[in-house]
């Protein structure tokens, strides 16, 4: 007897449904082929991923700069792997259309292979669309173990502000044919493992136009020109919340500024008694409230005989 297996409609629908116009990795790829710029920012909460893909970003990373522009550490070194979990599921609640990238922590990866996959997949298990770690030839072995378990990486070269300590600060990079050298290393190493893009920071626009001419898979900049395939700004930057944003940013609009007007309005206003006005709170229907009000009445009048 042969026994036929029939899907249900609804299924076959919804397990294909559920990608429709969501931004894989491969798009990415197919993007840079097709000479059309990729368009990154971070973000970190639920609004900040809607607004921004409200607006047609291709990329959310939730990167760990939110150890500065949330938590407000000093560097990115002290976020652990359960903060970028709390905001990947903020961000992922969202429900966005575009790629979202979790960026791996400070030792979330570099200790071991085993433990660059377990937390690499972690992230995917709870629906990032792929991970990001910062490094190059040292990390090599780590970036290609996690590949090999399905999980999408994106590499991150240049600047490692993970590595800020052994950089000796936030340093331009690329400006010695020695580091020009070893970036263009780093880039082939990990298009070799298979990363399927790779951000460029704070690096000279010469030595990241080579890399995107060399690499086939598409480079995503931040602080190193316009000859990448495509850019990535931080969300508090980019809408100037942060005042001090890094000296390669554009800020679009004074956010701190706008916001901080704002409260300074609302301060004002309360104190001045013209907030809430009628149309901010609810009213008794006004028989409700005459019934309510003389019972009230003989009510206090018996509590003060007691
Ligand atoms: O964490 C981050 O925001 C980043 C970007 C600077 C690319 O890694």
């Amino acid at each position: 007897m042969t026994v036929k297996l029939i899907y249900p409609i609804t299924l076959i629908t919804s397990r294909f449904g559920i990608l429709k116009g969501k931004i894989l990795p491969h798009h990415f790829i197919k993007m840079k082929r097709e000479g059309i710029k990729i368009v990154m920012i971070t973000a970190y909460t639920y609004y900040q991923a809607l607004i921004a893909d409200a607006a047609g970003v291709d990329g959310i990373l939730v990167g760990d700069s939110l150890g500065m522009v949330i938590m407000g550490y000093q560097s990115t070194l002290p976020v652990t792997l359960p903060q970028i979990v709390h905001h990947l599921k903020a961000v992922l609640n969202a429900r966005p259309k575009a790629l979202v990238v979790a960026d791996m922590p400070f030792l979330s990866y570099e200790v071991s292979r085993d433990e660059a996959v377990r937390n690499a997949g972690k992230l995917i298990k709870l629906g990032a669309d792929a991970v990001k770690v910062e490094g190059g030839t040292e990390i090599i072995d780590k970036v290609e173990a996690m590949i090999k378990a399905g999980i999408p990486v994106m590499g991150h070269i240049g600047l490692n502000p993970q590595r800020y300590l052994q950089l000796g600060g936030y340093k331009l990079r690329g400006k010695t044919v020695d580091d020009a050298l070893k970036i263009i290393e780093d880039a082939k190493a990990l298009e070799e493992v298979g990363v399927f893009s790779i951000v460029i920071e704070f690096t000279v626009a010469e030595v990241a136009k080579k890399v995107t001419e060399i690499v086939k898979i598409p480079t995503i900049c931040i602080g190193s020109g316009p000859y990448c395939d495509g850019q990535v700004l931080v969300f508090h930057d980019l809408l100037g919340i942060n005042p001090n944003p890094p000296p390669f940013a554009k800020v679009y609009v004074n956010g701190f500024e706008l916001f901080k007007e704002a409260i300074k309005k609302y301060v004002s206003e309360v104190r001045q008694n013209v907030f809430p006005e009628e149309k901010h709170y609810y009213r008794m229907p006004k028989e409700e409230y005459n019934k309510f009000n003389a019972l009230l009445k003989e009510k206090l009048k018996r509590f003060k005989h007691s």
